[in-house]
């Protein structure tokens, strides 16, 4: 209990006085003092937190004697400064730290006021307004007007204005401007959405950037948060001219963008388009998702029945114990929806009663081992040892379940659990600050003699666990580093910012240090022969997977294929579709890719299936090879002269030659995407903005979007009718899962993607009656989630609901967000409406998602009022969206819970409003 000797409040005096301050006396407020001070501000903190932790962990007295004298890990607050904190100012100190001139608020809440807030009713607008542009220095200084009024009408439109100047909302802080980018102004229009080419940025996006050059004068702009709207404006995608909007908009300004370090291809886009430098942040560090609330009390049910089993105590179901505890089972599940009907444990059989109770139980371990973020990351906030302990955890155990030279070695599962058992004592002895050699010794040292393992496997298993040990000794000081501020103030000082490979630190540790600019691959080396195996063994898994589920050889197979995936995996989905199609990569003598060649049939051992790829735009910017060479495989296939029941893209290519009278080339087109310069299918504004009817609409604006075809000369061209006609042949469609931190429910892209291709399948087979899968039958759609080990393949609604389990309703997830306040509801909403976009799209998310979310969120009186004081804007949303829910039929609640949606949603309104008892204020 004691540091240097003291008692923990005690030590923290020590450590100020030492570093000369008095942190009782209320100095540390004032922003100048916290300028000269910052250094040894942050290490108080560090050293007080550090202690802090190590001292809980010692004994649960010592966490009474502390919680009685109320000292908790809150004490950093007494400094206002916002260390190891969820809502840190920890960058705006930073610049000051560096020499900028800033004006730090007090806290995060009272940035959140000024910026989101502010003079914003006086405007009616969405965030403070710090400048009013009037209409005739805008026309007058604007040089493509006629281009944007064409879209937007006679400036200042409708976007961000009063009539008479264009708003730019933000915040100035000294010499920092926080500015608040427009959106793309598709909100509320679902006519923009459909537009397939290109368009124009709004009046407000382009005085927007106008601002900051020469109105606020920036010397240099940070771009924040990935996925931002700049870089997405039409224009080319590579060598970008005057003419294009990315190029017009940022001009010549020095333009640095934070970026997460998980995401390349996008990043590598915002490099290409907008001329970026990246400085990668980390990405939240994940966790595994446990059980909670009934998912525990079901696991504590079965593991009572699996006990009796063990002691041979269920021969005898007839007893009247066993019948209740069975019965017990079952009904929780019931409750949790995790059976669909009462079941009735006594007409079943033994057999189906133990695969019953297997099936609840691998789901639960699925759902308590599935992994989730945890949190937000902070960039410049330190992470904790728990944190710690949960990457280095997470990151070893997924190193030796896809390690190939283990794999290969088809050791016993005895031999599996004993390496397993190691990493997990190498992970503690090196938070323990064990040298390297001292955990290297320790690996020998192991008790090998306790299992049955060979000489040979031993020397493997040694040389194995000795590279992990390394690795995780590495990783473990790199996470500690500050190293994404110092980027930030390397890139401010024009100083030099160091590459880095971007990828899933889960797989990939060269991630680390953050705060490095990060770049993709080598576009001439994809699929890597590593990839073109990977993508083989996974392809196959899909094909396994969709004969189990349907009892037949899909024939054709519809595959959306993103960028990320790709670049983090040497190309494995690139690898699965030529394998499908019974294709490899061909390279020259130089080794650099040069398109597809055809596997021998004997040697495939199947039917060729015929492929749709349908790719990202990012995908399109990133792989043209790659394009060229997918496009290759499926014309060599329908011209390969085979039998058409073992090759299905040269049966249905040949059936639309005669069909259509058309040529083998345009038959044969298999590579669907956008046109030139346009990204993503405009599915996901559709759905955010509740701006659709009926889903036929859906299927439109992705088909529009969408339907241009890539031949092997990789030039895009608009046909429908080859797009419709391969829609309506679609027996199974699916997309890889890019990461494990970013959920299919996570973010509105993998909706958008696959999500608008299932609608639009759906709605081509609904034009055919004589299709084989009937229009009202739902189109098996799956995703692949190869992220870790062998990967495993899911459907829409196993994976909705195993994200909804593990994320949306785990106090585990939901806690780690709130602690982040409005962001924390915000993610909670993006959550629901995405699965709204499931269900708009697929009609494949089972209706108790919907239910249990109500539960959580909003029945819940607590949780409401808290939610909807952290952000009511966001906690209106949720209510609205789960009305919205309900309004489509996506789920059939009782009248009590939609009244008591209603009215809660009527209730947040006059809030916003600020209505208070029918009193206007
Ligand atoms: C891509 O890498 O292709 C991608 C990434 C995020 C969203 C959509 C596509
Ligand atoms: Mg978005």
């Amino acid at each position: 209990m004691k540091h240097k000797n003291m008692s923990y409040p005690d030590s923290i005096e020590y450590l100020a006085k030492q570093a000369g301050l008095n942190p009782e006396s209320g100095i540390i407020k004032d922003s100048n003092y916290v300028e000269n001070n910052y250094a040894s501000l942050r290490n108080i903190m560090i050293e007080a937190n550090k202690f802090y932790t190590s001292m809980l962990k010692q004994s649960e007295g010592i966490k009474k004697y502390l919680d009685k004298r109320q000292v908790n890990r809150d004490m950093w607050k007494k400094f206002e400064l916002g260390f190891a904190g969820s809502q840190s100012n920890e960058l705006y100190l930073h610049l000051k730290k560096i020499g900028y001139t800033v004006d730090i608020p007090k806290n995060i809440q009272e940035l959140k006021e000024k910026l989101l807030e502010g003079n914003s009713e006086e405007y009616s607008s969405d965030a403070n307004v710090v400048h009013r542009t009037p209409v005739d220095d805008y026309v007058s200084q604007s040089r493509w007007l006629g281009e944007v009024e064409d879209i937007w009408g006679v400036a200042p439109g409708k976007i961000d204005t009063d009539g008479d100047s264009i708003y730019v909302q933000g915040l100035t802080l000294g010499n920092v401007f926080i500015g608040v980018q427009p959106a793309f102004g598709f909100e509320g229009d679902p006519m923009r959405l459909l537009l397939e080419k290109g368009h124009a940025p709004t009046h407000s996006f382009c005085n927007f950037y106008k601002y900051l050059r020469d109105n606020f004068k920036a010397d240099v702009l940070l771009h924040y948060g990935t996925h931002g709207a700049l870089e997405f404006m039409p224009g080319k995608q590579v060598g970008l001219s005057e003419k294009c909007w990315p190029d017009r908009l940022i001009d010549d300004l020095p333009n640095f963008y934070l970026y997460a370090s998980n995401n390349p291809s996008e990043g590598t886009l915002a490099k290409r388009r907008i001329g970026a430098t990246l400085i990668s942040y980390m990405t939240p560090p994940v966790c595994e998702a446990g059980l909670y609330k009934g998912l525990e009390e079901l696991h504590a049910l079965l593991d009572s029945f699996y006990n009796d089993v063990q002691n041979n105590r269920v021969e005898k179901f007839e007893e009247n114990s066993q019948n209740a505890l069975i019965k017990m089972i079952f009904d929780k599940a019931k409750q949790l929806d995790l059976v669909e009907e009462d079941i009735d444990h006594t007409v079943m059989s033994t057999s189906a009663l133990f695969d019953e109770m297997g099936r609840l139980r691998s789901k639960l371990v699925e759902y308590q081992q599935t992994l989730i973020p945890n949190g937000l990351h902070i960039v410049g906030g330190m992470k904790s040892k728990s944190e710690i302990i949960d990457i280095l955890s997470a990151f070893s155990k997924n190193w030796i379940e896809s390690n190939i030279t283990l794999r290969d070695m088809n050791l016993s599962e005895e031999i599996l659990n004993f390496i397993q058992g190691n990493r997990v004592s190498m992970v503690s002895n090196i938070l323990r600050n064990d040298t390297l050699k001292t955990i290297l010794d320790g690996i020998k040292d192991e008790k090998f003699e306790k299992i049955q393992v060979e000489e040979t496997e031993k020397v493997t298993i040694i040389s194995q666990l000795s590279l992990l040990a390394e690795l995780l000794v590495r990783t473990k000081d790199l996470i500690a580093e500050d190293s994404e501020l110092v980027g930030i103030s390397k890139a401010l000082q024009g100083e030099f910012i160091e590459p880095a490979a971007g990828g899933d630190l889960l797989k990939n540790p060269d991630v680390l240090p953050t705060g490095r600019n990060i770049h993709g691959f080598d576009p001439f080396r994809m699929p890597s022969a590593f990839a073109t195996i990977e993508g083989a063994r996974q392809a196959d898994q899909i094909l396994q997977k969709a004969v189990s589920d349907s009892g037949s050889l899909p024939e054709t197979i519809a595959v959306v294929l993103w960028g990320t995936d790709n670049l983090k995996t040497e190309g494995s989905p690139i690898g699965q579709v030529l394998h499908l199609m019974g294709a490899k990569p061909r390279f020259d003598s130089y080794g650099r890719l040069a398109g597809a060649s055809l596997i021998d049939l004997k040697k495939l051992g199947r039917p060729r299936i015929d492929v749709m790829v349908t790719l990202s735009g990012i995908f399109r910017d990133l792989l043209p090879l790659q394009i060229k060479t997918i496009a290759e495989a499926a014309f060599l296939a329908a011209s390969a002269d085979e039998p058409p029941k073992e090759n299905f893209i040269r049966a249905h290519a040949l059936e639309d030659c005669k069909k259509y009278n058309c040529d083998l080339k345009t038959a044969a087109l298999r590579v669907f995407g956008n046109s030139e310069g346009t990204y993503g299918a405009n599915v996901n504004h559709l759905i955010e903005n509740s701006c659709w009817e009926d889903e036929e609409e859906i299927a439109n604006v992705y088909s529009k979007r969408k339907g241009f075809a890539y031949g092997v000369d990789g030039k895009p061209v608009r046909n429908e009718l080859v797009l419709e006609n391969v829609l309506q042949r679609i027996d199974i469609a699916y997309q890889n899962l890019d990461s494990v931190e970013v959920g299919i429910t996570t973010i509105d892209t993998y909706f958008d993607t696959l999500g608008g291709l299932s609608r639009a399948v759906k709605k081509a087979k609904g034009k055919l009656n004589q299709s084989k899968v009937s229009a009202s039958e739902d189109l098996p759609v799956y995703i692949a989630d190869n992220t870790q080990g062998k990967g495993s393949i899911r459907g829409i609604s196993e994976q909705v609901a195993l994200e909804t389990r593990t994320r949306a309703l785990n106090p585990k997830w939901y806690e780690g967000m709130l602690s982040h306040g409005c962001e924390g509801v915000r993610q909670i909403e993006a959550q629901l409406t995405h699965t709204l976009g499931w269900s708009a799209t697929t009609g494949q998310v089972q209706p108790w998602v919907y239910q249990q979310m109500t539960e959580t969120f909003i029945l819940d009186e607590e949780m409401r009022e808290r939610i909807s004081e952290l952000n009511p804007q966001a906690c209106s949303r949720v209510v609205n969206r789960l009305l919205e829910a309900t309004k489509r039929k996506y789920w059939n609640p009782s009248e009590k819970v939609i009244s008591s949606l209603e009215q809660v949603s009527q209730d947040l309104e006059d809030k916003l409003e600020g209505v208070t008892e029918g009193v206007s204020t």
